[in-house]
């Protein structure tokens, strides 16, 4: 299917210009990371510019956290801010029942930690993000692993049932290292019917870090369509 680039950055754009209407003055936000949470914070620096807002941003990345220095958003830690007011992120997938995949950066291990921090999480995409159930089309979950778990994760999760593939870097050679120095295994385990076990599963292998399976955690998705906006709303309590 061709992919028309000019309509995915409006769908990302729509949904990245709602999500940021969430976000009050004296906010702690949490900062995505990838090409729609870009969008997001630099959102958030055009609010800060021109409303005066006073927010301060926990970045899930290096990405994130240069981005919002160039975008004017001043920064801060979970160490000086362990509860934060609004997260707003991307997904690689979501599901109606707002499941996700997450980690196509290599952010996840930060992300889910930024997350789980969160009194409100918000995912932002276009269209093709949502699907009925994670794993379709070949969608691989990311996995962060330490360096020294790797062929014994590698080869628990080949037992599971899952393709594994060894993040390889763009105009680098070798592994994809995490901001936390790790590794990321790309696996390919088909539709996931039920992300809550693969998730605990998966987590329970010693040397994996941080699995790409976000589930219970977001409370709010807008998906931009090429008819507008839709907006997924699920109650975690
Ligand atoms: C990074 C992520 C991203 O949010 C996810 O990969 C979506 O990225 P994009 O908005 O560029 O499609 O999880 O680790």
């Amino acid at each position: 299917m061709k992919v028309n680039h000019d309509v995915v950055f409006e769908q990302k754009q729509k949904a990245a210009s709602e999500a940021v209407k969430h976000v009050k003055d004296g906010f702690i936000v949490g900062l995505g990371s990838g090409s729609t949470a870009a969008l997001a914070i630099t959102a958030l620096g055009e609010r800060i510019k021109n409303e005066g807002l006073k927010i301060m941003g926990v970045p899930t990345s290096y990405q994130a956290f240069l981005l919002a220095v160039e975008c004017g958003i001043p920064v801060t830690t979970l160490d000086e801010h362990p509860v934060i007011d609004v997260t707003i992120d991307g997904a690689d997938q979501l599901t109606p029942e707002l499941f996700l995949i997450k980690g196509g950066g290599a952010a996840l291990a930060r992300e889910k930690i930024v997350a789980s921090s969160s009194k409100q999480n918000i995912i932002i995409g276009d269209e093709k993000k949502k699907v009925d159930f994670l794993g379709l089309n070949n969608q691989f979950v990311p996995i962060e692993v330490l360096p020294f778990a790797l062929s014994p994760v590698n080869h628990q999760l080949f037992r599971l049932g899952g393709k594994t593939v060894v993040r390889e870097g763009i105009r680098k050679l070798g592994p994809v290292i995490t901001d936390n120095g790790n590794i990321v295994l790309d696996v390919v385990f088909g539709e996931i019917k039920d992300p809550v076990k693969l998730q605990l599963t998966i987590k329970m292998i010693p040397g994996v870090v941080e699995v790409g399976l976000f589930v219970g955690l977001t409370d709010i998705a807008y998906v931009g369509t090429s008819c507008g906006l839709e907006k997924i709303e699920k109650s975690r309590k």
